[in-house]
């Protein structure tokens, strides 16, 4: 067994894997370049992502050499290339992953009713054809994912028979994808348990949650897949992924360190590295991180009303439960608008040198209020020239 497999055995270690340059890439216009993914590539392997799914190699020229140039370089990282249930596609990966420290090959087929219909296999014939190219992949490296596509709506029975027969076929990584975000989470938690409890072997593999976010569950279904079982989690940074995209790497990676005494699992993240990651993909990818995201949007740490601004000067724990320096951000921001208050004004005129007698803070603070009725955002440069305003009207 591998090394990443092996840390996946203590118990409470969860294992991160990031598609952002494979899952991500996918999503319609994220194209990047192969500088642009060498630079994502080492941010990651950096911030201690244990296993980084660098691209599909059969996909095209430039995909195999971004992910061959990502394994000549990763440190530390286990690096993974995707590839489907065929001979072509799987020696393609092993050409490219195989410089790296820690090489994985990762190969699927779609299971459910639905996907089984696309290359025309019957039950026992797909199920051939996965003892068959897990065997393939198994003897060219000793690390191999499998991964059954829209395992959330493949039969129970079914499965359980597939799952059974990778693993006794070398896969040492059984992902349980749902590939279209159809799962909920008791049903995701009760999934993983399921294939614990029935398929023999399943102690000796790591089980892998991969979760889409087409309901806006993808993040609420991998934590409880953990809960159930499962110690790899599939993400990407600023969930980043086909349609919806996929559970997103800072979310269960901060929901897990935040919410400790509730989800008793550790990743070995850098969390103080998220929010360099994050701005640095939404460059790249064209994809700009919507004001309100969990824990890297711009509103994450942002604060406008008067009490919560209030509550925030005397204890920042009042409304927040990270503090910014957690995931890398500077400090938290308190925006100055209609709806701040007057000891929001107060600290931010002491920011800019400005201590003023009551009396003055009063009357600045009624033509700041008319400015902010005015403006959505008000600026230290305009609250600088109320000040001056009120010198020269003095
Ligand atoms: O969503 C999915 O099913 C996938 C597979 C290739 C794992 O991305
Ligand atoms: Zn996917």
């Amino acid at each position: 067994m591998t090394d990443t497999t092996k840390t996946a055995a203590e118990q409470d270690r969860v294992l991160i894997f990031d598609t952002t340059l494979r899952d991500g890439e996918q999503s319609p216009g994220a194209t990047m370049t192969h500088d642009e993914k060498l630079e994502i590539a080492a941010l990651l392997d950096e911030m201690g992502v244990d296993i980084i799914e660098a691209g599909f190699p059969i996909a095209s020229e430039g995909d195999f050499d971004a992910v061959s140039a990502i394994a000549k370089q990763s440190r530390n990282a286990t690096i993974c290339g995707l590839a489907r249930a065929n001979y072509k596609d799987i020696d393609r990966c092993w050409e490219a992953v195989k410089h790296a420290k820690s090489p994985r090959i990762h190969t699927f087929i779609g299971t459910s009713p639905l996907h089984r219909a696309i290359p025309n296999l019957d039950m026992d014939q797909m199920a051939e054809r996965i003892h068959d190219t897990v065997s393939h992949a198994r003897n060219l490296c000793d690390n191999i994912q499998w991964s059954p596509m829209d395992a959330t709506r493949t039969e129970h029975d079914y499965l359980c028979r597939v799952v059974e027969i990778a693993i006794k076929a070398g896969a040492t990584t059984i992902n349980i994808p749902d590939t279209v975000g159809y799962t909920a989470p008791r049903e995701s938690a009760d999934l993983i348990r399921m294939l614990l409890e029935r398929v023999p072997g399943a102690d000796t593999v790591v089980f892998a949650t991969h979760c889409h976010n087409d309901l806006g569950m993808a993040t609420a279904n991998a934590l409880a897949a953990v809960e159930a079982g499962a110690r790899q989690i599939e993400c990407t940074i600023n969930g980043l992924g086909e349609r919806a995209g996929n559970t997103a790497l800072e979310e269960v990676v901060m929901a897990l360190k935040v919410r400790n005494d509730i989800m008793p699992f550790r990743t070995g993240i850098d969390t103080t590295k998220i929010m360099n990651i994050s701005r640095k993909v939404a460059a790249v990818s064209g994809f700009p991180v919507q004001f309100n995201k969990a824990i890297v949007g711009k509103n994450a740490f942002a604060h406008e009303s008067g009490i919560h601004q209030d509550g925030m000067l005397k204890n920042a724990q009042t409304f927040e439960i990270m503090r910014p320096a957690d995931v890398g951000l500077a400090d938290t921001s308190l925006v100055m608008g209609k709806h701040s208050g007057r000891a929001a004004l107060r600290a931010k005129l002491k920011d800019l040198g400005y201590d003023l007698a009551d009396n003055q803070l009063n009357d600045v603070f009624v033509r700041f209020k008319a400015l902010a009725d005015r403006k959505k955002e008000v600026y230290d440069d305009d609250i600088v020239a109320l000040i001056q305003d009120q010198v020269t009207s003095a």
